[in-house]
C-alpha cells in the first residue's frame, strides 16, 4: 500500500477510536482529473473531420507540473502512428533545442493545436482548429505554466489571433490565457531552412533566461 493510502486508513482508524464511525468525503469541485484520464476520455473524438483519418489521437505528453508547454501545429505521420508528439525528424530537433537551453524533455509538455493528423500535412482549417481549442484550453488550465513557446505562424496565428508574419509574432512575447508566451520558428521549418536556425537560438535564449529566472 503506498503511503498515503497508509496514512489515511491509519488517520480512519484513529477517527474509529475517537467514535467517529462514518466520514463524509466531498469530491472538490475544483479538483480537475489527470492528463492521462482525458486523453483516454478523448480519443475517439468526432468534434471535426479530421478523425476520419486519424490513426491515433495525439493529445500530448510531458510533464503535468511543467512550467513551460510547447505548442505545435498538428500531428505528422509519425506521430499520428505513435500516438506521441514530435517524435519525427522535427521532435528530435525539438528535443535538441531544448536540450541546446539545457531543458528536458520529460520537464516540458508537448502538444499541438489540433489533435489529429491534417491530411498530407496540410494546415489544420479553423473549423477545425476550433473544434479542438477546448483541449488545449483544458490542458493549459490543469497544468498551470508559467510559460508557452508557439512554435511556427499555425500555431501563433491560432492562439494569438492575429495576423502577423513570423518575424513579427516573435518581435514580442504575448498573452494566451494570462500565459507569457514566446513565439519561433517551427522545428519543420528549420529543418527545410537551417540558416533560420540562428534567430531560433536568439528565441530560445531569452525562453531560457526568463525560465530560470522562476
Ligand atoms: N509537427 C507538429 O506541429 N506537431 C507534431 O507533433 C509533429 C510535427
Amino acid at each position: 500500500m503506498n503511503r498515503e493510502l497508509d496514512c489515511f486508513r491509519q488517520y480512519l482508524e484513529y477517527l474509529k477510536l475517537s467514535g467517529i464511525n462514518e466520514v463524509f468525503i466531498s469530491k472538490d469541485s475544483s479538483e480537475l482529473p489527470v492528463l492521462s484520464e482525458l486523453q483516454s476520455r478523448y480519443q475517439n473524438c468526432r468534434n471535426c473531420v479530421l478523425n476520419e483519418n486519424r490513426i491515433k489521437f495525439v493529445y500530448g505528453e510531458g510533464s503535468e507540473r511543467a512550467k513551460l508547454v510547447l505548442i505545435g501545429e498538428g500531428p505528422g505521420h509519425d506521430e499520428n502512428v505513435t500516438g506521441r508528439p514530435f517524435v519525427g525528424r522535427a521532435g528530435q530537433l525539438l528535443t535538441k533545442m531544448l536540450q541546446a537551453i539545457q531543458i528536458r524533455r520529460e520537464d516540458v509538455y508537448i502538444t499541438n493545436v489540433v489533435k489529429c493528423r491534417p491530411p498530407n500535412n496540410r494546415n489544420p482549417f479553423p473549423d477545425e482548429i476550433k473544434a479542438c481549442l477546448p483541449y488545449l484550453d483544458e490542458q493549459l488550465a490543469i497544468i498551470k505554466p508559467d510559460f508557452l513557446l508557439l512554435l511556427g505562424k499555425v500555431a501563433a496565428s491560432a492562439l494569438l489571433n492575429m495576423k502577423l508574419t513570423l518575424a513579427e509574432f516573435r518581435e514580442n512575447t504575448h498573452q494566451y490565457k494570462g500565459i507569457k508566451t514566446y513565439v519561433t520558428y517551427h522545428p519543420s521549418a528549420l529543418l527545410r531552412n537551417p540558416g533560420w536556425k540562428k534567430f531560433a537560438w536568439i528565441d530560445l535564449q531569452k525562453l531560457r533566461d526568463d525560465y530560470n529566472s522562476i
